[in-house]
């Protein structure tokens, strides 16, 4: 019989890959899934041999460095749960401060909005259910993250329409926006290096990497489209790279965007770019 803090350090022990605080918190998070309870309602003592046999398997994955919510199909974001699997990235906290951005600053009713590089759907649905009365868009080139969007979109009742679209060589069909939003692939191939494995092996590289030659490509091609697609004096909202958001402004200045602004995230890094069409 072990105390039940005994049990989640002695786990947590095992998960090297994770700092203490990381393993301690993603062992709860395990244990709360498979046994239904939460922390505070947790027993106080616990046989090891009781716990189920997924929650073993689970435990295994967890060891290897999948990160949790691909083990638990599902993650938080802006208060609602996502499902997440292989084909979707997983959504970030920085990505919930970009929707609370846009949720702040448009408030009219009826606005039409598009998502580029959707995955799991996240900004859409969000935007769809806090905006009042959207007209609300998602797209992605990637058929396997369509259909977890579509399914997010269904559990959570969010009236989004998706469309499966390669930005980079097409427009879609999506005009008279009065807001276009993207969190595009960022990341420079080069840095892959200093990347925590359990991004690395697990999440889609479609999702996060650019050529080290023109890591603006999707911010470039995204404004390029964006003056076809944005109703004049319309809103563009980017997530951004830290270490681009000059880069980034310039080149919304030469395509032609007005009220140019670089927020930063809560950790004090820049990650939003916002303009005028
Ligand atoms: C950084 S992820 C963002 C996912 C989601 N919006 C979020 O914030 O969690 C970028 C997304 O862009 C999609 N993508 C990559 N290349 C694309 C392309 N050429 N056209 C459209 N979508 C693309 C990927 O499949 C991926 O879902």
């Amino acid at each position: 019989m072990s105390n039940y803090s005994e049990l989640v350090q002695k786990l947590s022990s095992q998960l090297e890959i994770y700092d203490n605080q990381e393993a301690t918190s993603l062992v709860n998070w395990l244990l709360e899934h498979h046994l239904g309870l939460r922390r505070v309602d947790m027993m106080h003592f616990l046989e090891e041999k009781d716990l189920p046999q997924k929650l073993w398997k689970d435990f295994d994955r967890l060891k290897k460095g999948e990160p949790i919510q691909y083990i638990l199909g599902k993650a938080p974001f802006y208060g609602y749960e996502f499902l997440v699997n292989s084909s979707t990235l997983i959504p970030r906290n920085e990505t919930e401060e970009l929707v609370h951005l846009i949720l702040k600053e448009n408030k009219l009713p009826g606005l039409k909005v598009l998502d580029i590089g959707t995955g799991t759907g996240c900004i859409p649905i969000t935007l769809a259910l806090e905006l009042d009365q959207a007209e609300v868009y998602g797209l992605d080139i990637s058929e396997k993250a369509l259909e977890v969007a579509r399914k997010n979109a269904k559990l959570l009742h969010a009236p989004v329409t998706f469309l499966k679209c390669n930005i980079l060589e097409e427009l879609p069909h999506v005009e008279e926006l009065d807001i276009l939003v993207s969190n595009p692939p960022y990341i420079p191939e080069k840095g892959k290096a200093e990347m925590h494995r359990n991004v690395l092996d697990f999440e889609p590289g479609l999702a996060l990497f650019v050529p080290d030659e023109d890591p603006l490509l999707f911010y470039r091609t995204i404004a390029e489209k964006g003056k076809k697609l944005l109703k004049p004096r319309s809103k563009l909202y980017f997530e951004i790279h830290e270490e681009f958001g000059t880069e980034v402004l310039s080149l919304l200045e030469e395509k032609g965007y007005s009220e140019r602004r670089l927020l930063k995230d809560l950790n004090g890094k820049d990650r939003m770019v916002t303009a005028r069409s």
